[in-house]
């Protein structure tokens, strides 16, 4: 894997699916959505392991029912963050993905696991980042008076929900909208495009150059997507 950035960001090529670990921390429905659509054929990618850092998470049945290897590793057991990520890494390496998705991941990841994974380690956030990183984002846009509000698909950077954008959804947010309502029309647009994204990884479509995602080359038109959901 090479670690310039003009290159292509993902070195699995024609010959075999691209491999892709998920790591989750709670119900998996982002992760629900990647096995709808691979079992589809729309989306080329093989989720070789799904890991927790909470084994009651209803992700990891979603994972076993649909037949891909999960694993559960603790964070309170562990005396640092930076140990627990270490174990993560070591799982994670043992399978040689080319792709880790982070999907309702609910732990912060030292600087060491990030750039272990440049650019090859994404997220989804559900803001219109750069709006409202962290949590609560959804009370926060309604807080605001914001017009729109969305998630965005990013590749991850030691900074907390600040990498380079590969695709953003928006929505307009109601004068009803609650906390509630706006989580489920997210996720609607999250699990629209997350796969999508996801898909252009797996089809080498997508470069890094200078902070900023290119598909194709190009600064793409379709990197904000309005939804009437
Ligand atoms: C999503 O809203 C995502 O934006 C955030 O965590 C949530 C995960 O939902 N990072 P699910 O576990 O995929 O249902």
């Amino acid at each position: 894997m090479s670690k310039t950035t003009e290159t292509k960001l993902n070195d699995s090529k024609c010959t075999r699916l691209t491999r892709a670990v998920v790591l989750i921390s709670g119900s998996g429905s982002n992760l629900q959505a990647f096995i709808e659509q691979i079992k589809s054929g729309d989306l080329p990618l093989d989720i070789v392991l799904v890991i927790s850092n909470n084994k009651g998470a209803y992700g990891l049945k979603r994972a076993s029912n649909a037949l891909i290897a999960t694993s559960a590793i603790d964070h309170r057991s562990f005396d640092s963050r930076r140990q627990f990520d270490q174990a993560l890494m070591r799982e994670i390496d043992a399978v040689e993905p080319d792709l880790i998705i982070l999907a309702g991941f609910m732990r912060i990841l030292t600087a060491e696991f990030v750039n272990h994974y440049h650019n090859r380690l994404v997220n989804i956030h559900p803001s219109l980042l750069p709006k409202y990183p962290g949590t609560n984002t959804h009370q926060r846009a309604i807080d605001a008076g914001d017009q729109w509000h969305g998630a965005s698909i990013h590749f991850v950077v030691p900074d907390v929900d600040a990498g380079p954008i590969i695709l953003q959804g928006r929505l307009r947010v109601g004068p009803d909208d609650t906390n509630e309502s706006l989580q489920q029309r997210i996720h609607k647009i999250e699990h629209a495009l997350y796969p999508l994204a996801v898909k252009w990884f797996a089809e080498n479509r997508l470069t890094v150059e200078s902070n900023i995602v290119l598909l194709d080359g190009e600064t793409s038109a379709q990197q904000l997507q309005t939804f009437e959901v």
